[in-house]
């Protein structure tokens, strides 16, 4: 007997495990993704403490071309890169105590158009924050990192394509 397919289960394509295994990887990945990144999409970062979630923005931002200094937005919350033809909006919610923090910030808005938002420590936001298209976990591993990809949108999938790219 056949079984119908799960269609709540991901499918194949959605869900991508990488290891990396020191900071010039997490960069590397970071430019692969960058060919990958469309207008409107919401890539979010999670993973501890120093697990390496800015690194790899930085990689992203280096891949799409940008010269300028990508500064940490742990105290400002939120730096702009114009890069070409896409805006993208670096966030970090590591400082917000709770999700009210959120709404009072005041910056759903920026969830809402055709920029490119990438969120650090999006657990923070809580459920205020929209679905992402693609999420990234990072952990440690050994001396380097393990990352786990998982894509939430037809666009999250292009995303892990170009990861699983060489
Ligand atoms: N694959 C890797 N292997 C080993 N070290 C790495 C790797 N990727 C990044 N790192 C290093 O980990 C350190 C922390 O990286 P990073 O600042 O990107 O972490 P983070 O997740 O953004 O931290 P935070 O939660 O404080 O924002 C840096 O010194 C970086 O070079
Ligand atoms: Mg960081």
């Amino acid at each position: 007997m056949t079984h119908p397919p799960d269609h709540n289960q991901p499918s194949v394509k959605s869900h991508w495990n990488g290891n990396l295994e020191d900071p010039a990887a997490t960069r590397r990945l970071g430019v692969r993704l960058a060919a990958a990144v469309e207008p409107g999409m919401r890539l979010y970062f999670r993973g501890e403490l120093g697990s390496g979630k800015s690194t790899l923005i930085r990689g992203l931002l280096r891949g799409l071309g940008t010269q300028e200094k990508v500064k940490s937005p742990s105290y400002t919350l939120v730096e702009l890169y114009v890069i070409s033809r896409l805006n993208l909006y670096h966030f970090d919610f590591y400082r917000f105590l709770d999700e009210r923090e959120f709404a009072d910030a005041g910056l759903a808005d920026y969830f809402r158009g055709k920029s490119v938002c990438l969120v650090e420590w999006p657990e923070r936001a809580g459920s205020a924050l929209p679905q992402p298209d693609l999420e990234l976990t990072l952990t440690y591993s050994g001396a380097g990192r393990a990352v786990t990809a998982q894509a939430h949108t037809p666009a999250g999938e292009r995303c892990i394509a170009a990861c699983k790219s060489a």
